[in-house]
């Protein structure tokens, strides 16, 4: 079904991740919003997208999927990091490319087109493979676990958010809604995410919820 342009998945630019987007870069309004929509505290992704900018010099950053580029803000101007923004659409590269400039990172990120369910890298060939609000939108969210698992070196970590499927019955319309505009993909709940980690034997899986959101952290053993 051919959706209206603008409104449609991710390879239309959805008027969605616009809003997404402007919503994590206005804090006050937009911490509002999610607490209101989503019962969930923005702040939280500000302190996880931070772990980007303690990486140490020459250290190899996945931001996937970096969709409209808010990871963009744990990343430091002049920060001697390796940093591949990916996405499986170049529309979401595109808008990445841009936020880069606007932050003055554009000569630090690497746009590279990649679906996570296959990723085009190496084994261990990142530090730190962050991905934010991304889980839920895959089509197969376990087999992302595994390929981006798979990409890290030994003893590097894994870190991100998701829409979990067991927020509530309240969140359910959004899911359900994600889902009719191609959006989102089927999620998993917080025990399957985890579960899921464990399978890859990561060590000190974290997962802490904020509202609908869960906050997942975890380090691959050496
Ligand atoms: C909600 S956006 C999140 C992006 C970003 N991390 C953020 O917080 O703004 C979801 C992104 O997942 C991407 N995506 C969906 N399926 C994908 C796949 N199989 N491989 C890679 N990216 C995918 C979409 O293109 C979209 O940019």
């Amino acid at each position: 079904m051919r959706r209206p342009r603008g409104l449609g998945g991710w390879d239309d630019d959805p008027l969605w991740g616009h809003f997404y987007d402007w919503s994590v870069e206005h804090r006050r309004v937009g911490g509002l919003l999610w607490r209101l929509g989503i019962q969930s505290d923005l702040q939280r992704l500000y302190d996880a997208a931070a772990e980007i900018g303690r990486q140490p010099a020459g250290a190899r950053v996945l931001d996937i999927p970096c969709g409209g580029g808010v990871a963009l803000r744990g990343l430091r101007p002049g920060q001697d990091v390796a940093y591949v923004a990916a996405d499986i659409a170049q529309t979401m590269l595109d808008r990445t490319m841009r936020a880069a400039e606007r932050r003055g990172l554009a000569d630090q990120v690497v746009p590279r087109i990649a679906d996570v369910g296959d990723l085009p890298f190496d084994d261990g060939s990142f530090d730190l493979v962050v991905s934010f609000t991304g889980l839920h939108c895959f089509p197969d969210p376990a087999r992302a676990v595994v390929e981006m698992v798979r990409v890290l070196r030994p003893g590097g970590v894994l870190t991100g958010s998701a829409l979990l499927n067991d927020s509530g019955l309240h969140h359910e319309p959004m899911r359900k809604a994600g889902r009719l505009a191609g959006l989102l993909g089927p999620g998993c709940t917080g025990t399957q995410l985890v579960s899921w980690l464990e399978a890859q034997r990561m060590a000190d899986v974290v997962l802490d919820r904020s509202g609908a959101i869960g906050y997942f952290r975890a380090t691959k053993r050496g």
